[in-house]
């Protein structure tokens, strides 16, 4: 088969969504990792100087380019997979006990993944757009210009609306379900099937999901009720 008869085989596209999802992973943890630098009570000093590095290292902005081209490379391949699919049997299949066969969350990728869209679109409105397209974060407390805020800040601003801690924290609970379907499907369609490894690669799937997203739904949740300073 030729590449290009390969992408557009349905294998093709289930690779590319688990490549895409993969890389979508590591982009989380180290995302995550720098958040977690609002912990350390300083102000948002360490977070500020980590954001700062994210936002002005070369190799950093590159990637955010292919992180921004595999976000949509997933979706547009969970659309064209999911319409093909319907395409192929267009009655769908009689129910027999769904529950018992399949999670309902491996049966609910797409309502996941739409909620977890939708997120997006409001998150990069508060700080990715902000920070990028904008003069109005400082790198820090000492240069900040009248009017400017540091991303910290800003962030301390933006999660003491209820509404929105309460959007994240939903968000992050329909992010836990997509990873846990999503993580061991990656490694299935890259053909990892052992007795011995899958058991293994599903708890540490398990593990990373609920691990990842409580430390993030954490962060907003800490910084409403005054716990971080
Ligand atoms: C819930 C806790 C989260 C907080 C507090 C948070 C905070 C932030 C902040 C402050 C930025 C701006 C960084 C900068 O401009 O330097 C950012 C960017 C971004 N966030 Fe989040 N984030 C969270 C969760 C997530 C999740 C779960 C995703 C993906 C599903 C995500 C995807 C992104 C993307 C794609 C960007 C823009 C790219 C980048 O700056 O690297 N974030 N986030």
């Amino acid at each position: 088969m030729s590449n290009a008869g390969f992408l557009k085989s349905s294998i093709g596209k289930k690779v590319i969504m688990g490549a895409t999802g993969l890389f979508l992973i590591t982009f989380l943890m180290v995302h995550c990792f720098i958040n977690m630098l609002i912990f350390f009570q300083d102000g948002g000093e360490t977070f500020n100087k980590g954001a700062e590095f994210m936002g002005t290292n070369w190799l950093i902005r590159a990637m955010e380019i292919v992180l921004f081209v595999g976000i949509i490379l997933h979706i547009v391949q969970a659309l064209v997979l999911t319409l093909e699919n319907r395409k192929a049997r267009p009655v769908p299949y009689e129910k027999i006990n769904g529950a018992a066969n399949s999670s309902w969350y491996s049966r609910s990728m797409g309502l996941l993944g739409t909620l977890i869209l939708m997120f997006l679109i409001i998150h990069l409105k508060h700080f990715w757009v902000v920070s990028r397209f904008t003069d109005h974060i400082a790198h820090n407390e000492y240069e900040k210009l009248p009017g400017q805020e540091t991303l910290f800040k800003e962030m301390m601003e933006v999660f003491e609306n209820p509404m929105v801690v309460l959007v994240y924290v939903l968000a992050m609970i329909s992010l836990t379900y997509h990873l846990l379907h999503g993580f061991q499907s990656a490694f299935q369609t890259f053909g990892l099937n052992h007795r011995k490894y899958t058991p293994i690669i599903k708890k540490t799937g398990i593990a990373f999901s609920i691990i990842i997203c409580t430390l993030f739904a954490s962060m907003p949740i800490a910084m409403h009720f005054g716990f971080v300073k």
